[in-house]
């Protein structure tokens, strides 16, 4: 296979670029189309496919933003109008947020955890697809991915949950890199006496 120049470059410097920066326009009918091909062509050991995608978009992210504040509400009487503001906006302005349900369940074969680690490479395909189509993304979970009632609310079945929501749209600023592991300090060779 030759070697991709273009997607080198991209893999060696990619980042995000956080909820708040990000704006309209998303992509469009077809942009989606390719990207959801991107985010579900994911190693899958079994090739159960376990996990499922909602798409946030249009009037549902206002809404969903209204609904996700009642039960902040509720949650934290404490919040003021500002802390109850951001929730209404959790959704907003980014264009597209995809929530990544891992599906996973007792299998014979293929363990629950590694279920889950396909889940986790849908979310991050759909990072790099959303980069590869020209937009910018970034992949949060927030409190809504681990409280049950919010995550009903946002698609979630009996027994699915979210690894998390991967926010979609047009970079409104340039982002700072972030300082990234030295390799020496994360990797060992694996030697034997
Ligand atoms: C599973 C997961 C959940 C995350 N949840 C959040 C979150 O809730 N809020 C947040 O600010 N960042 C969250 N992040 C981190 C963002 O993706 C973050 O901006 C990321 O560290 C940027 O790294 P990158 O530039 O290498 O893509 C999460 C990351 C992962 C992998």
């Amino acid at each position: 296979m030759p070697a991709n120049a273009a997607l080198l470059d991209y893999l060696r410097t990619r980042r995000s670029v956080g909820t708040g920066f990000l704006a309209e326009p998303g992509p469009s009918r077809e942009q989606l189309e390719t990207l959801l091909t991107i985010g579900l062509r994911v190693p899958d050991h079994g090739k159960l496919a376990p996990w499922r995608l909602i798409l946030i978009e249009g009037e549902a992210r206002a809404e969903a933003g209204a609904r996700l504040a009642a039960i902040a509400a509720r949650r934290h009487p404490d919040y003021d109008a500002a802390a109850l503001d951001v929730e209404r906006h959790r959704f907003l302005p980014a264009p597209l947020t995809i929530g990544v349900l891992s599906t996973a369940r007792h299998h014979p074969k293929i363990p629950e955890f590694e279920q889950l680690l396909s889940a986790g490479n849908v979310a991050f395909n759909l990072v790099n697809g959303a980069f590869a189509l020209g937009y910018a993304a970034t992949w949060t979970t927030r409190w809504y991915a681990y409280d049950p009632e919010a995550a009903e609310l946002l698609g979630a079945r009996y027994g699915e949950r979210f690894v998390g929501f991967v926010s979609i749209g047009t970079p409104t600023a340039s982002i700072e890199d972030r300082p990234r592991p030295a390799i020496a300090d994360r990797v060992t060779r694996l030697t034997f006496p």
